[in-house]
C-alpha cells in the first residue's frame, strides 16, 4: 500500500494522517522530512510482509525523527526530568532523539500507544528484545531508498528476505562503524549486539 493512500482507523493517534505528516514537516527540514515518509513508505513495506500492524509501522516510521533537530537543552531537561540514565548525558544528539526523543513523540505528538514509542526509542541503538514492529523501523530507518552507504544494496536484500537478519546486519555493521572511527558507544548498542549478532550467521 502506499502511504497516501492510508487512513488511520486504529486510534494510535488522535490526527489524520495529513495532520500528522504536517507536524513532522513543521518540525524538520525539508531533506528529514522527506527521510520521515520515506521510512514510513517502507516500513509499511516490511510490515505486510512479515504480517505486522501496517498502521502502526507507517506512524512509527513517520514519527521516528520527530526530535531529531531540538537543541541539546531540550533533551537534557528531559534526561533530568524523567530521571533517565545519567550515563546519557555523555551522549549526544544521535543517541538522544530516539533514546530520549520517544518523550517529545508522546507528549506533543499525542502519541500513546506503547510499541509505537518503544518503536521511536530504540530506533538509534536497538536493544535485546526489538519486536517485529521495533524492527522494522530500525530497518527502514537504514535502507529507505534514499540511503546511500556501502553495503546498503545488501542491508536491502538481506532485510527484504529476513528481518531478522537484517537487524544482525545494521547492528554489527554500525558497531564496526563506530569502533573503526574512534566513536564512542552507548553501552545499550554492545547489549544489542551481543543479542542480535553472535552467531547469526553473517560473517
Ligand atoms: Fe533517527
Ligand atoms: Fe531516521
Amino acid at each position: 500500500m502506499k502511504s497516501d493512500q492510508l487512513t488511520y482507523e486504529g486510534h494510535f493517534v488522535p490526527y489524520s494522517r495529513p495532520e500528522l505528516v504536517a507536524k513532522l514537516r513543521d518540525a524538520l527540514t525539508d531533506s528529514r522530512f522527506q527521510h520521515c515518509l520515506r521510512v514510513e513508505q517502507t516500513a509499511m513495506n516490511l510490515a505486510e510482509r512479515n504480517g505486522v500492524n501496517v498502521e502502526k509501522a507507517a506512524i512509527g516510521g513517520l514519527v521516528h525523527d520527530y526530535a531529531k533537530q531540538r537543541p541539546d537543552e531540550d533533551f537534557i531537561e528531559a534526561i533530568k526530568e524523567y530521571h533517565m540514565d545519567p550515563e546519557l548525558l555523555n551522549y549526544g544528539n544521535a543517541i538522544w532523539h530516539g533514546v530520549v526523543g520517544w518523550i517529545f513523540v508522546k507528549n506533543e505528538l499525542q502519541i500513546t500507544d506503547i510499541d509505537i514509542l518503544n518503536a521511536v526509542r530504540y530506533h538509534t541503538v536497538g536493544h535485546q528484545y526489538m519486536t517485529p514492529l521495533e524492527q522494522i523501523v530500525y530497518m527502514a530507518d537504514y535502507i529507505e531508498p534514499g540511503r546511500d552507504f556501502p553495503g546498503v544494496d545488501d542491508a536491502r536484500k538481506i532485510t527484504m528476505n529476513n528481518l531478522k537478519d537484517g537487524v544482525a546486519y545494521q547492528t554489527k555493521q554500525t558497531l564496526g562503524y563506530l569502533v573503526g572511527h574512534d566513536k564512542p558507544v552507548f553501552p545499550q548498542t554492545i547489549v544489542t549486539y551481543n543479542s542480535w549478532v553472535p552467531g547469526s550467521g553473517l560473517d
